[in-house]
């Protein structure tokens, strides 16, 4: 029930008229899959060992968003599968920028060489992010109209589409793109939680693949995520694997700690977990340098869990939420408080300063130093 277009295709050329005019609801999107018109995929294959142009496949007017894969797919049988994720913003100035999409190709590259996959090049996965934000620029949710947290959510995936039975690497890999128009991750936006620290699992083990964004991290937090959920916490955090005495991150975003210079945070240092487990998150980097670039100081070193609730604020940091404040940690019977608001409902002033900033350079509304947007 799909379509392929070739990639010289000028039906489909879109331009800035076109962006958010899908006959979509944006103030009421969740952080949930909406189809668009098309993704795009580019494959590999072994015997020439390279990766075929990027190609459009569109769902069609009656088509469903799927495709047919391999039933010995190496990414269903031995979960060869790595993805990433970036967000693209239409702007006040009618362009739509992609947020550090270098830092995703990067990335991408060290989570296919930790599961022995073929590196899609960085203009290649540059060429697929642009096109298929291009070709779908129509869900790209309009400047202001979908609230705080409106944008269109660009999953690029890396996976084994070859089959084979015995272990060993496929001889076809697929890397698609494909975008969705996302609102914010938890239905709060940035009002902060309770997070449940998961002391019957770990999330990765030292020298595993905790620190690459490997499909099956995910498949291993789900359970215990389930399970924190349905305890009444939105979020879980686990602990080393080791010694469970240091903090790693939470289930699907990265950690930050807020110690106030003075009392009402105007000066901070900015404390993140360094682990050889930990994601390298984009969003935490960039909270990092936007701190430094104000002349403040950055620790990214190993945090214990006793200095928990030392921190004057705490939230969790990733690109689907951006920032969501936490503020109070259970653990077992016991209840850690965060800073002196505890359990009050109040987004403390560092996380919400550090929100507006990026959503700012995000939007374009404010000046972009370090050169993180990239136009489409
Ligand atoms: C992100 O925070 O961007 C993630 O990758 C989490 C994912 C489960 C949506």
């Amino acid at each position: 029930t799909t379509t392929t277009v070739p990639s010289r295709s000028s039906s489909a050329v879109k331009s800035a008229a076109d962006v958010g005019t899908a006959a979509l609801a944006w103030e009421r999107l969740a952080f949930d899959f909406v189809p668009t018109s098309c993704y795009v995929k580019s494959v590999w294959r072994a015997d020439t060992n390279s990766w075929s142009p990027v190609e459009e496949v569109h769902y069609g007017p009656h088509g469903e968003p799927v495709m047919p894969v391999h039933i010995a797919s190496t990414a269903l049988h031995y979960g060869q599968s790595v993805f990433e994720g970036l967000k693209a913003f239409a702007c006040a100035d009618r362009h739509v920028r992609l947020f550090r999409p270098r830092e995703n190709a990067a990335r991408l590259e060290r989570s296919a060489r930790r599961l022995n996959m073929p590196v899609v090049p960085p203009e290649l996965f540059m060429e697929a992010v642009q096109r298929c934000v291009l070709r779908n620029c129509e869900y790209v949710p309009p400047y202001g109209a979908a609230g705080a947290g409106g944008s269109l959510y660009v999953r690029p995936l890396l996976f084994g589409s070859g089959g084979r039975i015995g272990l060993g690497p496929a001889d076809e890999y697929t890397f698609l793109v494909l975008v969705t128009p996302v609102g914010n991750y938890y239905r709060g936006g940035l009002a902060p939680v309770t997070a449940y620290i998961t002391t019957e699992y770990d999330r990765a083990a030292p020298r595993g693949v905790g620190h690459v964004k490997v499909a099956g991290n995910y498949a291993a937090d789900l359970k215990p995520s389930m399970e924190a959920k349905a305890r009444g916490y939105p979020i879980n955090l686990y602990l080393d694997a080791r010694e469970q005495r240091y903090v790693e991150e939470f289930g699907t975003s990265n950690f930050a700690g807020i110690r106030y210079l003075d009392e009402r945070g105007d000066r901070y240092v900015y404390v993140t977990p360094w682990s050889e487990s930990v994601l390298a998150g984009i969003t935490n980097r960039t909270l990092m340098e936007l701190t430094q670039l104000e002349g403040m100081a950055v620790e990214h070193r190993p945090v214990t869990l006793d200095e928990l609730g030392h921190f004057d604020e705490v939230f969790a940091t990733g690109t689907a939420v951006v920032i969501t404040a936490v503020d109070q940690v259970v653990r077992g019977e016991r209840v850690i408080p965060i800073g002196r608001t505890t359990g009050s409902g109040h987004v403390g002033p560092v996380a919400q300063r550090l929100y507006r900033q990026v959503r700012a350079i995000q939007t374009g509304e404010a000046p972009d130093p370090a050169h993180w947007t990239h136009l489409v």
